[in-house]
């Protein structure tokens, strides 16, 4: 049995479907059963906990022989990022108590980069699960090209993309989050004597937004091109959208631009390219 967390999201529900394809048995994490009822639907059984509830999530976790763990993201933490640490303890208590037998947990690319920033939210998961007494998978990987998926109406409408990764023509590893789950899936079926391990991923080939904006264009047939925010806009333009603490979100994007987030090693490639994705945006939007 595996306890997949997250399954409502985009990875979570890409791991499920890559273990029910191989014919295993999955649990679905949820908050809500309402939310799990079409995981129901396909075979998997159902256990409600939130993931900032240590005992119902340690009942959740219990007798299976993987856990996909997956932080919540918050993009507007307070300073001290103490939403996320919450949740950090619990999933950490939780993972003591029910001892499944390897865990596999989502982090991302700059998990530990120098600088403080959004990013840091990981780190301080990686921190949390390094001295565990369990086989623990650090799965890192790139930037999703599903974000992209707040540009296609921009893209539709005026053909145009704003982006705050720059310059354009700089590339960022970047994958899919069909690839993220498949990967992780897999990891899940790997022998469990492997102890503690860090594993990076990313798609094909790295993205720039010059890259993303052509991507766009094909799928949508018409010209698409990125626009560079200069960033003395970025802040105020993250407080009109409703954001109380845009610092770390800036710090995330400086550390791709200046290339301090970064991976550490070679990373694993998944197989699934740009165009595909957008298929499936566009289509969706
Ligand atoms: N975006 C990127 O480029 C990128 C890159 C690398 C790593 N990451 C990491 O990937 C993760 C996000 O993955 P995703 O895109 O698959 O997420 P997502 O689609 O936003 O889904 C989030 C999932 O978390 C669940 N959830 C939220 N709060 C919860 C709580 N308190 N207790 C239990 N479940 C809760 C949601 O369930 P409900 O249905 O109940 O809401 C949902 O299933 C984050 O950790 C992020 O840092 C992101």
């Amino acid at each position: 049995m595996f306890a997949i967390t997250g399954i409502t999201g985009q990875v979570g529900g890409a791991v499920a479907r890559a273990l029910l394809a191989q014919g295993q048995q999955v649990r679905a994490v949820v908050r809500d059963t309402a939310r799990g009822a079409a995981w129901q639907a396909r075979g998997c059984e159902l256990a409600l906990a939130d993931v900032g509830d240590a005992q119902a999530l340690a009942e959740a976790l219990r007798g299976c022989e993987g856990v996909f763990l997956l932080l919540p993201p918050c993009f507007d933490p307070s300073p001290d990022f103490a939403e996320s640490a919450r949740l950090i303890a619990a999933m950490r208590a939780a993972l003591l108590a029910a001892r499944p037998a390897r865990v596999v947990a989502l982090s991302t690319i700059g998990a530990r980069a120098g600088h403080r920033n959004l990013l840091s939210q990981l780190g301080m998961l990686e921190a949390a699960l390094q001295d565990l007494p369990l086989p623990v998978t650090l799965l890192r990987p790139g930037w999703f090209i599903e974000n992209l998926a707040w540009d296609v109406a921009g893209a539709r409408e005026r053909g145009e993309i704003e982006s705050l990764l720059q310059p354009l023509d700089r590339a960022v590893p970047m994958v899919a989050t069909e690839d993220v789950g498949r990967t992780a899936a897999a990891l899940l079926l790997e022998d469990a004597s492997t102890g503690h391990r860090v594993v990076e991923l990313e798609g094909p080939r790295r993205l720039s937004p010059n890259d993303l904006a052509a991507a766009l264009a094909r799928a949508l047939r018409r010209e698409v091109r990125a626009v560079a925010v200069p960033r003395d806009q970025w802040e105020a333009r993250m407080h009109a959208q409703g954001m109380r603490n845009p610092e770390p979100r800036m710090r995330m994007l400086d550390g791709f631009n200046e290339g301090w987030i970064a991976f550490d090693g070679p990373a694993r490639q998944g197989g699934t390219g740009v165009d595909e994705v957008l298929r499936r945006l566009v289509d969706a939007a």
